[in-house]
């Protein structure tokens, strides 16, 4: 049986992991759904926002569901979505950015880069050491390349190796794949490849790069969809798979019924399509398109549709659908 993992996290994960949820139950009811405990509400309650008993749980189900977690005021602070991570090696972070006219899909690096947790901090000075091993840069690029082959067959490299030693090695093993592969590739400076993504979205396929800079540009290029509440995203490793939104717990907004679903929802397809069902990543997608259409939007896209409101709409449409089926 299909055992899947929910974690709402908190903030506005709350909110949006609901509907997604519902999404799942109603295009699979045969699923097993359980909850995971895990966030600022948890570090609240027990001083830790995700133990090892957590870990375990996550690492039993077939994928993982989550919300966002709002940063936990930790002595020794550590994040805990990076640890979450790291301790099931989900080291590819797929981030699709697509509408009518462009489809990218920006592949991140998800365990090292500037994000080693190497790092050390006195009153005066502190540092962080920028990782980049060959095995991390190989199995990123082999992800993005498989994935290019699929998809259009260009790769873009985005880097900053006229700076950083760590982003020539980056650069020069993402292009040594990529030539072997035979994919189409060529590489950018990230910040003129932030900008360009924006002007030109339609000419990007497949983007790879480190870990911060896929953070940032992740940010900035869903400003071509209408902003954080659409993209979804993929942390895949070997073994595990976790689905989130690219958004964070919103604090600004939660708890008001305002968050946009909609990247929670996307997050739910891709995981369809990851536990074989790629048709049910379809159907949600075009109840969310027909949702739209009927001029049904939160307010982050204009529109004046609560996250209960717009969710019930969307979950309204995959019913007539299931039941057409
Ligand atoms: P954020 O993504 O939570 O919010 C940024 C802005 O986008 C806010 O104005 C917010 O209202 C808006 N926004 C985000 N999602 C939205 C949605 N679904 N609908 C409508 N508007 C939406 O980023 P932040 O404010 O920088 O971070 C808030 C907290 O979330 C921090 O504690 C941060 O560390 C955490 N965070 C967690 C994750 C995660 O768990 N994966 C990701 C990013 C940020
Ligand atoms: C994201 C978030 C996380 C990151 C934070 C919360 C650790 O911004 O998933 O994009 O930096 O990766
Ligand atoms: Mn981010």
């Amino acid at each position: 049986m299909t055992r899947i993992a929910i974690v709402e996290g908190d903030g506005i994960g709350h909110e949006v992991i609901p509907v997604a949820r519902s999404a799942l139950e109603l295009l699979h009811p045969e699923y097993d759904l359980f909850t995971v405990d895990v966030g600022y509400g948890m570090w609240e309650r027990t001083g830790c926002p995700c133990a090892d008993k957590e870990i375990r749980e996550m690492k039993d189900a077939d994928a993982i569901l989550f919300g966002a977690i709002t940063t936990p005021p930790m002595k020794d602070y550590q994040s805990v979505v990076l640890r979450i991570r790291k301790a099931l090696d989900l080291y590819a972070n797929l981030r699709p950015v697509k509408d009518g006219g462009f489809d990218i899909m920006i592949v991140r690096e998800n365990t090292e880069g500037l994000y080693s947790g190497i790092e050390e901090s006195s009153p005066d000075r502190a540092t962080t050491l920028r990782v980049v091993t060959r095995t991390g840069a190989e199995r990123i690029v082999r992800m993005a390349i498989k994935l290019a082959r699929q998809r259009r067959k260009l790769l873009t490299i985005g880097h900053k190796a006229n700076v950083l030693k760590s982003d020539v090695l980056f650069r020069d093993i993402c292009i040594a794949e990529a030539k072997a592969s035979g994919v189409s590739y060529n590489d950018k400076f990230i910040d003129a490849l932030s900008l360009d993504v924006l002007q030109h979205p339609a000419s990007y396929d497949v983007v790879v790069t480190t870990n911060i800079f896929g953070d940032i540009l992740s940010d900035v290029a869903s400003y071509l969809v209408g902003g954080l509440g659409l993209v979804p995203s993929a942390n895949i490793g070997e073994r595990y798979a976790l689905f989130e939104p690219v958004h964070g717990s919103a604090p600004d907004i939660a708890g008001k019924n305002l968050a946009n679903p909609i990247a929670a929802l996307r997050s739910a397809g891709m995981l369809l399509t990851h536990v074989g069902d790629a048709e049910g990543e379809d159907q949600i997608e075009s109840a969310i398109r027909a949702v739209l259409a009927q001029g049904i939007k939160t307010r982050d896209l204009g529109g004046s549709a609560g996250t209960r409101e717009f969710g019930e709409a969307v979950l309204r449409v995959l019913e007539q659908t299931a039941r057409r089926a």
